[in-house]
């Protein structure tokens, strides 16, 4: 089967600051998409990548796309996204072709994943895993509070889950295509990652270890932070 990545880019990445979308801020000269894109077109085994653009965005990505040297043995089509990044996902999975039977959903906002990282993924899946995530043990002990209605406000705690016993997911994620076509058309609750949505079907999802350098770029010190690991990678 051939095996095909999804790239929701159509997020406004508030969180980054002003500026535009945050897949077109760019990191060393390059928008953060088009690393992505280099990412998930750096294994061998991925021959078609989609970027779900913002809606109102899709020619200028397609032109970007255009624009930029990728491998000959990838095939790129650019969709254009929905309100949610679930929405945008559901629109990528529907412009797929019948022959792709694996299909990764990698966020643009983690434009420095390892091609490592990519194959170990699509190892598990290709080994029969529906679902697979790459992730990683967390540093920081992590509390679980009562949210205070107002921002600043001192927070109760509700509970503290070991730590040992916790993973920080990333992406690409992994899907059996039938699967992650049938979560989509099944859970409808909002979900901040694919996987979750299988879980939700009650199917085996499994956890492979993740890269440092797949974080996921939302503030700007990481933007220091991701320009500083491609800085690193040209020496
Ligand atoms: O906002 P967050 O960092 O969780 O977004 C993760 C990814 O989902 C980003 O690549 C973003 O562009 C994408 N997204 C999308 N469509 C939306 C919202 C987010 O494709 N409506």
């Amino acid at each position: 089967t051939r095996i095909a990545a999804v790239i929701p880019a159509a997020g406004r990445g508030v969180r980054l600051g002003p500026g535009a979308p945050k897949a077109l801020r760019t990191l060393n000269g390059t928008p953060m998409l088009i690393h992505a894109v280099r990412a998930m077109a750096a294994s061998r085994a991925v021959s078609l990548v989609i970027v779900v653009a913002p809606p109102d965005g899709a020619a200028e990505v397609k032109s970007l796309l255009d624009a930029h040297a990728l491998p000959e043995r990838t095939d790129f089509m650019v969709v254009p996204g929905g309100d949610t990044r679930q929405e945008s996902v559901k629109l990528g999975l529907d412009a797929l072709p019948p022959e792709y039977g694996i299909v990764l959903v990698h966020d643009a906002a983690r434009p420095l994943v390892p091609v490592d990282t990519v194959d170990a993924v699509i190892d598990a899946v290709r080994e029969g895993a529906p679902a697979v995530v790459p992730a990683l043990p967390l540093a920081d002990t992590v509390k679980e509070v009562e949210p205070a209605a107002t921002p600043g406000e001192p927070e109760p705690v509700v509970a503290t889950p070991e730590r040992a016993r916790l993973r920080a997911v990333q992406t690409p994620q992994g899907f059996d295509r039938a699967t992650l076509v049938h979560a989509h058309e099944t859970v409808t609750d909002n979900v901040t990652d694919d996987a979750s949505m299988v879980e939700q079907l009650g199917l085996g999802v499994v956890v492979v270890p993740g890269h440092e350098e797949a974080f996921k770029v939302t503030r700007p010190l990481d933007l220091v932070l991701a320009e500083a690991v491609l800085a690193r990678r040209r020496l």
